[in-house]
């Protein structure tokens, strides 16, 4: 696809696309899809609780689904996720001890899934979410973690006691990665990119602490910057910050990612539609002018099939680049010129 050739390499611009579940997208006929974007993530179709049913069973059918559609069209594919505190398996909490879900569960399931899926994917999301939404400055890797209120407190057998009390459960999930995933490991999280923040700041924390104590190297790690914002002052990152944050991961080695990127607007208006274009077209300008952005990826192709819904604190939603009947908005017109300029 024109729009997404650059940096003399293939730049990974893409959006999720559940094709095996054809009526909610009926719209997108592949011609349609694969002209606008060169890259798909599905949008659950990878996730544990539909690629682990049963304890140890794997079924990655419709994953590899996903993938097959990519191939097909000599596009590419990433991985959303191996490991997230949502959309896990019935069977999982509550039924599983901490050891063996540090030392079975979490090293099986990551393996059977990146294995499964092999070499034809550019970045697996890896841990997705770990972080929490009260962080503060000066937490470590661990705190920032543990103030999130998810995974430590899934517990044994419905109890109080929390599963885990230290981040050996991600050392596993990330050194099982690192064995059988030839592309890049990424941390993915919500409300991250802006400096001066700690929940950015538990970022590096966390990917230096992988780095550190599972020995996963720079040069293989991503973060995952989701990137759901709103159209409003105050509810994106500007561009000069995700600049500065994007500047730091390089200057590690690791490299950057807008992983689920849509924008709700406050009212359907023209100025409103307009000032959508203008800061996701900053976001793509952020990721094509830093040499360590190669992926940025749209959640949901249509506003009527966002995850987002007009309602408080998503104004009237109209999230992506597509409107209600699949066509075009002044966002996607921006976009196409952002490529073309750059
Ligand atoms: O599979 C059932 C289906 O059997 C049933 O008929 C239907 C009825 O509602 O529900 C289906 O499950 C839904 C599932 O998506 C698959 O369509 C769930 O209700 C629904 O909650 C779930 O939502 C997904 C959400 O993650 C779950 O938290 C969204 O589609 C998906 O866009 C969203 O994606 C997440 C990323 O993975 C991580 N970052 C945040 C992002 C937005 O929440």
């Amino acid at each position: 696809p024109s729009v997404s050739a650059r940096k003399g390499s293939l730049f990974h611009f893409g959006s999720t696309h559940d094709i095996f579940a054809p009526a909610a997208e009926a719209d997108w006929t592949s011609d349609k899809f694969w002209n606008v974007w060169n890259h798909i993530v599905a949008e659950n179709g990878c996730k544990w609780y539909d690629t682990e049913p049963e304890p140890f069973v794997s079924n990655l059918t419709d994953c590899k689904g996903v993938q097959q559609y990519a191939i097909d069209h000599g596009c590419t594919f990433r991985g959303h996720n191996t490991f997230w505190h949502s959309q896990t398996p019935a069977w999982l909490p509550g039924n599983v001890s901490a050891s063996d879900l540090v030392n079975k569960v979490i090293p099986n399931h990551v393996e059977t899934e990146i294995s499964g899926l092999g070499s034809y994917v550019t970045s697996w999301d890896v841990t997705n979410e770990l972080i929490g939404d009260s962080t503060t400055m000066g937490m470590d890797a661990w705190e920032c973690v543990e103030s999130a209120d998810r995974w430590p407190t899934v517990t044994v057998d419905g109890g109080s006691t929390p599963l885990v009390t230290n981040l050996s459960f991600a050392y596993a999930a990330w050194s099982t990665a690192l064995k059988y995933d030839p592309g890049k490991l990424v941390y993915n999280d919500y409300s991250t990119g802006a400096t001066n923040n700690s929940k950015t700041e538990c970022v590096f924390k966390l990917i230096t602490d992988l780095h550190e104590n599972a020995g996963i190297p720079y040069s293989r790690m991503g973060v995952g910057h989701q990137s759901h914002v709103g159209a409003m002052p105050g509810y994106f990152v500007p561009k000069d910050q995700l600049e500065t944050t994007f500047q730091r991961l390089a200057d590690m080695g690791v490299d950057a990612l807008i992983t689920e990127m849509d924008m709700w607007i406050p009212s359907n208006t023209t100025a409103a539609l307009r000032y959508q274009a203008a800061i996701w077209g900053d976001y793509i300008d952020a990721c094509l002018y830093s040499s360590n952005c190669h992926e940025f990826i749209n959640w949901d192709n249509r506003d009527d099939t966002s995850w987002i819904t007009p309602g408080p604190g998503h104004g009237v939603a109209m999230p992506t680049l597509f409107d209600a009947n699949g066509n075009p908005k002044p966002v996607y017109y921006e976009v196409l010129a952002r490529f073309q300029r750059y």
